[in-house]
């Protein structure tokens, strides 16, 4: 199959349809050249793969294979090889199944915990995101299978995802909410992005030419395909015209004839069509080639791995000596989620699984079981909530199972809270009263209020881990896995601290991101709030020592690479894995900036008493910030710090260094320039130094009679003089304004 050939022979219309799929998960095959149709499922925490009747909601029944913990579990782990194992294993099945394509990563950001899609995003944190989707997208395309970020972008939301408009500043979007995609192209090289169905500044994605064009394919070198979400498209025409190739779903209504018409009339490029075209023919080529018609998929070995990564992904947040549980103790294990466990989301990413592990089961003849709350009931069931209490007296440790339940987080819907159910947070305060060893574990894609916090000794955050939830739930309650998750996410004392609060989720269909850059930690700290637990907190049955930070430079230009390397000791009696994390803060801005940006980290391995050097090369990127005047990173010369913590709020170590810029922000003078602004022009200074000693200074000397603090007044007033108003005052000609205008922007 050449494509280029394949191209030459196809039609108008044949080339206008093939922009559309067959149906909901497979590309139009064009029989007469030879050129077949290929599968695309969702995942990215599984696989659904329907056989029957298609649907991008969940509702049909899928085949029955094995549910892994979802992203925002997984990101947890701060661990790649997570990830890689995970992109392996769901290669591995995808070409069992004859699948080519898998709709997965989604890398939107975290912008507020009551986004009913949470579970399915990573991070808060851009480069976390990226870093995890690009570790999951190298690992499932080296089994030849093609991944598709989704959702580009600004989809940070269900309450009007279909027709929405995400209101965000440049530099907002280039910082926060368009890295982790970025990540994805250019190291993890995916071969297909999903375009959002939500429009960014009025435009909607999936015609939106700066987003599919100019920062996807010019500014990242994308050159893979890009894919609507599932009825995203509008006007087929002008998305061609904008850089996106495929419309999904399709089916009987896609013929392409407003495509088609569209070049016909001359509205739409030929050239346009031909590039998508191409770019879909060298999809459904490399797929073809990629087949592995041997491959066969282990089931088994598969609910193994996600009972391992659930182990790997889990968060303990808080720890007052209570655990590892020991064999000798008697435990009582409370909660339908102890049952039950919930472990994936509501949606499109639902796995149609055989059979879900609890702790129940997994700790069989280990601990008693009292149902304690109704998970599909807000009320507290009295006889429930006695059994429960009168268990937990009767036990060493109790340990309650408890969580968002299924209704309150789902794809279409975001919550309006942040609390748990009612019954739920009685039964903790009921059973933590009645005996004082009460370990809470968590269930759940997104943060939560926990009112009871104080009075429990102990909380397992799970996550949403997968359909072997429980297993690994009891691995880690009684230190068979030593807890080794960090949190991705800042979860906050309650939902009015969130800083998307007052903007979330918009009206009428349009949300302003009005907190700017400074979303999750990168606002917590800003503020010095109290928070219920920071972004990358996460305990350990063990302890890390971190010594000997070293750079490999005191001062560099911003085109050099920095290395940096901390030692880290496991000073317990416990094999444990630490995550070392790097933040970069620039103490001094002339923009305002976070406190400290994760910029890197590595997780670690150490035996008791072991030490490991970790190192880390550091480009310019993580001193940088999105200057819109350029349209470009820009390093600020000056003073940065490079700091080692065990969260944002957990800093152990910390460095500085001489960071010089080697670029200049383009000064552009007009009217409206102050005389403040022209003093740091580099001509400009000189003129107006000497324009000042003439005339507005003059006036220094009047201050005496204007009373204290006059001359400052005076001072900052002269700054803030525009240059136009020079006119006005009498102290030049509107051809010498022009003039000196013309004179500056030429320096
Ligand atoms: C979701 C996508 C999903 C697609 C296909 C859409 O509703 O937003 O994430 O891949 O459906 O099911």
């Amino acid at each position: 199959m050449n494509a280029q050939t394949i191209l030459k022979q196809m039609t108008l219309e044949e080339k206008a349809a093939f922009c559309s799929g067959r149906d909901f998960w497979h590309t139009k095959a064009i029989e007469r050249l030879g050129v077949p149709g290929v599968m695309m499922c969702d995942g990215p925490h599984g696989l659904r793969k329907q056989e029957g009747e298609g649907d991008h909601l969940g509702i049909n029944k899928s085949i029955e294979t094995v549910c892994y913990p979802t992203a925002a579990a997984l990101a947890s782990s701060f661990d790649r090889d997570v990830m890689a194992r995970l992109g392996e294993a769901l290669g591995q099945e995808c070409q069992a199944e004859s699948v080519a394509m898998l709709l997965g990563p989604g890398l939107n950001i975290k912008r507020s915990p009551l986004c009913g899609r949470n579970f399915e995003y990573f991070s808060e944190d851009p480069y976390l995101a990226g870093e995890m989707g690009a570790a999951y997208v190298n690992a499932l395309q080296s089994k030849g299978i093609a991944a598709c970020a989704k959702h580009f972008a600004c989809n940070n939301q269900e309450t009007r995802r279909m027709s929405g408009s995400s209101e965000v500043d440049e530099r907002t979007l280039h910082e926060i909410y368009l890295p982790a995609f970025e990540a994805v192209v250019k190291k993890g090289k995916t071969r297909s992005v999903m375009c959002a169905y939500n429009g960014i500044n009025g435009m909607f994605c999936a015609e939106n030419k700066t987003l599919l064009h100019d920062i996807l394919r010019d500014e990242w070198g994308y050159d893979g395909f890009v894919v609507t979400d599932w009825g995203a498209v509008k006007d087929r025409a002008k998305g061609i015209a904008a850089g996106l190739d495929l419309e999904m779903p399709g089916g009987p209504n896609a013929t392409g004839e407003e495509i088609a018409q569209a070049v016909r009339d001359g509205s739409l490029a030929e050239a346009d069509l031909d590039r998508a075209v191409l770019r879909l023919l060298a999809f459904v080529q490399t797929s073809l080639e990629n087949r592995d018609p041997e491959a066969v998929i282990d089931r088994d070995a598969c609910r193994r791995l996600a009972r391992d990564l659930a182990g790997e992904c889990a968060v303990l947040m808080k720890n007052d000596s209570i655990l590892p549980l020991r064999e000798d103790q008697t435990v009582a294990l409370i909660g339908e989620f102890a049952d039950k466990p919930r472990y994936q989301g509501a949606g499109s990413s639902h796995i149609n699984v055989s059979h879900t592990v609890g702790a129940v089961e997994a700790a069989a003849g280990k601990a008693v079981y009292a149902r304690g709350y109704d998970a599909h009931s807000e009320a507290t069931d009295p006889e429930l909530l006695k059994d429960a209490v009168t268990a937990a007296a009767a036990a060493d440790v109790a340990v309650v199972f408890a969580g968002l339940p299924d209704a309150f987080e789902t794809e279409g819907a975001d919550r309006d809270h942040m609390r748990l159910p009612n019954n739920q947070n009685e039964l903790i305060t009921a059973v933590a009263k009645s005996n004082p060893n009460t370990v809470v574990v968590l269930h759940g894609g997104s943060p939560a209020e926990l009112p009871w916090l104080e009075q429990v000794p102990a909380v397992l955050c799970m996550y949403l881990a997968g359909e072997q939830a429980g297993a690994a739930a009891v691995d880690l309650l009684w230190g068979q896995v030593n807890p080794s998750g960090h949190l991705a996410e800042t979860w906050p004392v309650r939902l009015q601290d969130n800083p998307s609060y007052l903007n979330f989720p918009g009206e009428d269909g349009v949300v302003t991101y009005a907190e700017g850059i400074y979303v999750g930690y990168r606002y917590y700290d800003k503020k010095d709030m109290p928070v219920l637990f920071p972004f990358g907190h996460g305990l350990s049955y063990t302890n890390f020592a971190y010594s000997e930070l070293k750079l490999s430079a005191e001062s560099i230009k911003d085109t050099d690479t920095l290395t940096a390397s901390v030692t880290v000791k496991n000073t317990g009696t416990r094999h444990g894995k630490a995550v070392v994390q790097l933040y970069v803060r620039d103490p001094e801005s002339t923009v305002r900036r976070p406190v400290r940006e994760l910029r890197a980290f590595e997780k670690v391995a150490l035996a008791p008493g072991e030490i490991k050097e970790v190192s880390f090369t550091l480009d310019n990127r993580v001193f940088a910030y999105w200057e819109p005047k350029c349209h470009n990173w820009f390093v600020e010369s000056g003073e940065f710090v490079i700091e080692i913590g065990e969260s944002s709020r957990d800093i152990r170590l910390s460095r500085s260094l001489h960071v010089e810029g080697t670029t200049l922000i383009p000064f552009v003078v007009t009217e409206t320039t102050s005389i403040g602004q022209l003093l740091k022009h580099p001509k400009g200074a000189a003129i107006i130094r000497g324009m000042m000693s003439s005339s507005a200074m003059a006036h220094a000397d009047q201050t005496d009679s204007m009373g204290e603090g006059s001359e400052r007044m005076m001072q900052e007033m002269t700054l803030g003089i525009p240059l136009g108003a020079l006119v006005s005052y009498g102290r030049m000609t509107p051809e010498q304004l022009r003039s000196l205008i013309a004179t500056l922007n030429d320096a």
